[in-house]
């Protein structure tokens, strides 16, 4: 099957998943949380995690897809979080008015905040040996907290240091580390060895950079109607990105060469992940 194919099967299966988790109850907090999560979004870190649960020799669906779906909760508490007017702004999120512009502000606050923990918590119901639940948790709270996404974020929105030490550790926390957690948390619930949790995590980290360097340039050179949400944001607000430091086209050659030492890790792995090669490829030519 190809990885486009391949990928709109494992959407299915997790917006089913989602759809269990969260289902309506009529209240208006479940409404805001659901605007978001199932919004169109392209579900790539729960098919991260699903395709390197497989590769590493998964075989229940309920040990992975809880850790799977709570990827995608938080993922969607970042994006809410993130288009709040006092963060970037930004008033279109997954072709539609972002959460604060339906709910209002406070309520989009709460709507992520109840994303991020109860999408902790789902990660407590995989039925995954106990030892590695634990692990899980802990190590999802360490990439999203003060040395994670959080401080990514923040480095994002006050950093004044126009450095590209400073961007690539901007970049590695608010977005690569959530990526390559996406990956090893899959491999960590298959039972995977230290060696190839190890080498996931590098792997990981680089196809993450390479997806958010796509990122920016696709601010620069996409539409709001492929992406389903505004471009032209960050120069607009004098963002640190790899387009504003390096241009268009060398911040493609360095996403490149980030894919490059992923997929080189892949390889090194086995041919059992060739799916996640295919995934490295299309993260830095994606035009959405
Ligand atoms: C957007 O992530 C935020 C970044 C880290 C760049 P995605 O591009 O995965 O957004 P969705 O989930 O498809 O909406
Ligand atoms: C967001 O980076 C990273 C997050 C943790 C959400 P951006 O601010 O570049 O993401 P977009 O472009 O708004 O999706
Ligand atoms: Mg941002
Ligand atoms: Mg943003
Ligand atoms: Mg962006």
């Amino acid at each position: 099957m190809d990885l486009v194919g391949l990928m709109e099967g494992k959407r299915g299966v997790i917006e089913a998943a989602l759809e269990r988790y969260l289902p309506d109850d009529g209240h208006v907090l479940t409404q805001a949380m659901r605007y978001s999560l199932f919004a169109p979004g392209k579900r790539l870190r729960p098919i991260f995690a699903i395709l390197a649960y497989e590769a590493a020799g998964g075989k229940e669906a309920d040990e992975i897809l809880p850790a799977a779906c709570a990827l995608e909760y938080v993922h969607t508490f970042t994006l809410i979080h993130d288009d709040l007017p006092s963060m970037d702004d930004d008033d279109f999120r997954r072709g539609k008015p972002s959460n604060h512009k339906v709910f209002g502000e406070g309520l989009a606050i709460l709507a992520g905040d109840a994303l991020m923990i109860d999408g902790l918590g789902l990660v407590a119901q995989s039925t995954a040996p106990a030892e590695l639940v634990r692990r899980a948790l802990a190590e999802f709270s360490r990439i999203l907290g003060a040395g994670g996404v959080t401080r990514g974020q923040v480095d994002d929105l006050y950093g004044v240091e126009v450095d590209p030490k400073f961007l690539r550790h901007v970049h590695l926390r608010k977005t690569a580390l959530f990526i390559s957690f996406s990956m090893w948390v899959g491999a960590l619930l298959a039972g995977a060895s230290e060696e190839v949790l190890g080498l996931l995590g590098r792997a990981g980290v680089f196809a993450g950079m390479g997806f958010q360097i796509r990122d920016d340039i696709l601010d620069v050179t996409g539409s709001r109607e492929e992406l389903g949400k505004t471009t032209g944001k960050d120069e607009a607000e004098g963002k640190l990105t790899y387009p504003a430091l390096y241009g268009l086209q060398r911040s493609q050659h360095i996403a490149e060469g980030y894919a490059r030492r992923a997929r080189r890790i892949f390889a090194e792995l086995g041919s059992a992940w060739s799916r996640l090669v295919d995934l490295t490829d299309y993260l830095i030519d994606r035009r959405r």
